[in-house]
């Protein structure tokens, strides 16, 4: 029997089965999937082989095979969805890195709305590991990540437009997950 997916072990599996060949996306997921181990005492303990599944798992809806809407966070959460995967995994997936701004410029709000989105410090853990790591693997801080966005993609292009709604509700959530890091409050 395959791992379960909501495991970092399971994740790992699944996403090496799919992303090896997209290059950069790939190095970017190994190295999110690290700073999300880094980062997992901002999350309960009972949480943290989840995020770092979350984190294995966010982009595989790059995957041409699991190509659908062309929107990434659906296209992934509905796969994850058909292979039975946990809620929370999809949930978490559907809604990583502020995909809601990304889906209203798309017209997918309401196929993302059937996804409820948690706001908890795993899905702010999840945004963290996400927005300071480069697309090729890189360690970003928060800006340079956002900056890198906003070049590789056109003006006024969905992407472009999206990330810079969204960049206050990102900012915010990296701000949180330093925040429980650096406190000394057990999780
Ligand atoms: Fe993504």
């Amino acid at each position: 029997m395959p791992l379960a997916l909501d495991t970092s072990q399971g994740a790992a599996e699944l996403a090496e089965s799919l992303l090896p060949p997209l290059g950069n996306r790939w190095l970017h997921t190994q190295a999110v999937a690290a700073r999300a181990r880094e980062a997992s005492a901002a999350v309960p303990e009972a949480e943290r082989d989840l995020l770092v599944a979350s984190a294995w798992l966010h982009d595989i809806g790059y995957a041409p095979e699991l190509r659908d809407t062309g929107f990434h966070p659906l296209d992934g959460a509905r796969h994850l969805e058909s292979l039975g995967a946990p809620d929370r995994l999809v949930r978490l997936v559907a809604h990583h890195s502020g995909a809601v701004y990304e889906a209203e410029q798309r017209g997918l709000s309401a196929e993302l709305d059937v996804y409820d989105r948690e706001d908890s410090p795993i899905l702010d853990a999840l945004i963290y590991a996400d927005m300071t790591t480069g697309p090729a693997g890189q360690s970003f801080d928060f800006d340079r990540r956002m900056d890198e966005i906003l070049d590789r993609y056109e003006v006024g292009s969905v992407v472009h437009v999206a990330i810079s709604k969204a960049r206050p509700y990102l900012g915010a959530a990296v701000e949180r997950t330093r925040d429980r890091l650096r406190s000394d409050q057990p999780m």
